[in-house]
């Protein structure tokens, strides 16, 4: 509604701001949460100018105006916007045309300006003798907690009035945390904030200086960094993200062995690994008649028979890098590697719900069974996922409470001391540093069950998606990739033949029963081989109907075409329901960038030197 208040000439101005977002969205060079903290400051720069006054400090109305209207188009859901869009569409590209001459010198020199000012606000080290501003006491600051009273933080030494920014905040309301005191500590665990943009917003808030005593006390204070006790990892695992930590193994070497060795297993990670002592640890069984039941690890392992599942995982957004190529998409730029394969082993959840007091009774109204992880943000939010109470009951359905990854007990970072493993459905399910079971009516109301790993129509945009509106992903479909050769490797003509592997695996236990390879972009198709052991082992035996929890490592060795100079290799996998891949990304892209399995394509150029 501020913004409405705003000047025609704002108005243009942030309209001009807008579309140069769009663009920088759809071009794919904005994301998730630089994207929103890109716009903002964009939308800053541009009100200010149009203002025709100095950017620092920037406090116009249309400066928080506009700032709204960026959040509402990249991340809310306006009703107020799309009305502005429709209605004012024409009218504003036409006065934007006629303005756009005019004022790009004067944008460029406010950007130039602006940026020497920002090296002032942030890059000199701050004492009180060196600076213009006030210098302000931890007490004075710490008055500043409320929007009445305004919203003070401190950074580096430095004293920020943030009360405007609080609505713009991509982070919601959590911003206020840190409400008269200092923002390291935040900052430390959400690590997104480390970045040369974020500082310069900032840099717009400064009001004042931190009193020298008080810095000293805050050093000293300042709480240590929440991922320093993460494990150590492979160095050859691939790293979408450090902070928290997430990677995947390169795709060569996945496919060389059937179970995943547990340190190039991929890792996905929401927050800092906790540090769990198993002597201690209790799992809460809730939701039952009865009162619940608590048990130590050493009650897991004794009391119930240990069973072993051989399952592979895979992430919603294991290859959602394909995706980001038809058009930008939140999450992490996951290759095709974000699944892997391992030999659990533990507890089953049936058997632990049923000891916990699971009946008929129980069976009428129970839907759900919720779980919760150990590892929590600054909110003291735990990572939380829930399953259908069929799957978690079925003595089909092999629902393990692992204490074991292949043959050892769990590594840190795939949940130690117990994890659950849910065959056949969405890795995001498979909690990890379980601490809580509940048994329920209702689903998990987890951010991570309610509002993320849904799909949409490739229509839904950010303005227009609504989270109630979709299920909850749970099987995944069907889904191969090549692993060998890598896209733009080169083959020799002289070895006449080319060897392609890969995998493939299908949710709810259903079975890959064939694999098509292609080296001509799908003309033409050769079955592959598959396997579900290592080379020269004997196959597994078959699974059971329906069990099917671990995927097949496949291989095709085919002769060279006599004149291609470049192959389109694709492969596509086929499961015992005769569900297929899509042959496109396109059609199934969605804003998300989840379950993302078209037929995978990768191009190598045929060599003709000797090599
Ligand atoms: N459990 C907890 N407690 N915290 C998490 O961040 N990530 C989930 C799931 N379980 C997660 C979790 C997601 S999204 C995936 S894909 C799998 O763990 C990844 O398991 P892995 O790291 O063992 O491969």
């Amino acid at each position: 509604m501020l913004w409405r208040c705003c000047s025609l000439s704002h108005r243009i101005f942030d309209r001009f701001c807008v579309a140069e977002l769009k663009s920088l969205q759809t071009s794919g060079r904005l994301t998730d949460f630089a994207c929103n903290i890109n716009a903002m400051l964009l939308l800053r720069r541009c009100s200010g100018l149009t203002s025709f006054g100095p950017l620092v400090p920037l406090r116009p109305r249309a400066s928080v105006a506009a700032g709204w209207c960026a959040v509402r188009l990249l991340g809310g859901n306006s009703k107020d916007q799309r009305w502005e869009n429709a209605g004012h569409g024409l009218s504003w590209r036409r006065a934007l045309a006629g303005l756009l001459a005019g004022t790009g010198a004067v944008l460029a020199y406010g950007l130039n300006h602006h940026k020497a000012e920002r090296a002032d606000a942030v890059s000199i080290p701050v004492t009180a003798q060196n600076s213009q501003f006030p210098v302000f006491s931890q007490e004075e600051v710490t008055k500043h907690r409320t929007l009445q009273d305004g919203i003070w933080v401190t950074f580096n030494g430095g004293v920020y009035d943030i009360t405007e920014f609080v609505a713009m905040h991509p982070g919601g309301d959590k911003i206020l945390l840190a409400a008269g005191g200092a923002l390291e500590p935040f900052w430390a665990l959400y690590a997104v904030h480390n970045q040369e943009h974020v500082l310069e917003i900032l840099s717009e808030y400064k009001v004042g200086e931190l009193r020298a005593e008080d810095q000293k006390k805050q050093q000293s204070a300042t709480s240590s960094d929440p991922y320093s006790s993460d494990p150590v990892r492979h160095p050859a695992l691939r790293v979408n993200s450090l902070k928290p930590f997430n990677a995947e193994p390169p795709p060569e070497i996945l496919s060389d062995s059937y179970v995943t060795p547990s340190a190039i297993f991929f890792k996905r990670n929401h927050l800092p690994v906790p540090q769990v002592d198993p002597a201690s640890y209790e799992l809460q069984v809730d939701g039952l008649p009865g009162g619940g039941l608590k048990l130590s690890l050493e009650d897991l392992k004794s009391r119930f028979p240990k069973h072993t599942v051989t399952a592979t995982l895979q992430c919603a957004g294991n290859r959602r890098s394909e995706m980001n190529t038809v058009k930008q998409v939140k999450g992490l730029n996951w290759g095709i590697s974000a699944i892997s394969n391992g030999v659990w082993a533990g507890a089953r959840l049936r058997d632990v719900l049923l000891a916990a007091g699971y009946g008929p009774d129980a069976a009428r109204w129970a839907r759900h069974v919720q779980f919760e992880g150990l590892d929590k943000d600054v909110t003291g939010t735990t990572y939380g996922a829930s399953i259908p109470i069929h799957k978690a009951v079925s003595e089909e359905g092999d629902v393990l409470l692992a204490y074991e990854m292949n043959g050892e007990p769990l590594p840190a970072d795939h949940g130690f001391p117990v994890r659950v493993v849910v065959p056949g459905t969405v890795g995001a399910r498979n909690v990890k540093w379980l601490s809580k079971i509940t048994v329920s009516a209702e689903e998990s109301g987890s951010h991570w069950q309610q509002n993320d790993y849904k799909g949409f129509s490739p229509t839904t945009d950010w303005d227009t998606v609504d989270f109630k509106s979709a299920p909850a992903i749970q099987e995944l479909p069907v889904q191969s990739a090549i692993t060998v050769p890598a896209q733009g490797a080169s083959v020799p003509r002289a070895d006449e033949e080319v060897t392609v592997k890969g995998y493939a695996w299908s949710g709810g236990g259903r079975e890959v029963v064939r694999v098509d390879v292609s080296l001509d972009g799908g003309k033409t198709w050769q079955v592959a081989r598959l396997r579900s052991g290592d080379s020269g082992e004997t196959l597994e035996p078959p699974p059971p109907p329906g069990r099917a929890w671990a995927w097949k490592l496949w291989e095709l060795t085919a002769p060279l075409p006599p004149d291609a100079r470049q192959l389109e290799i694709v492969c596509k996998a086929v499961d015992n329901s005769y569900n297929m891949q899509p042959d496109t990304v396109a059609p199934i892209w969605n804003l998300r960038g989840v379950l993302s399995n078209a037929w995978h394509r990768v191009k190598v150029t045929i060599s003709d030197d000797e090599q």
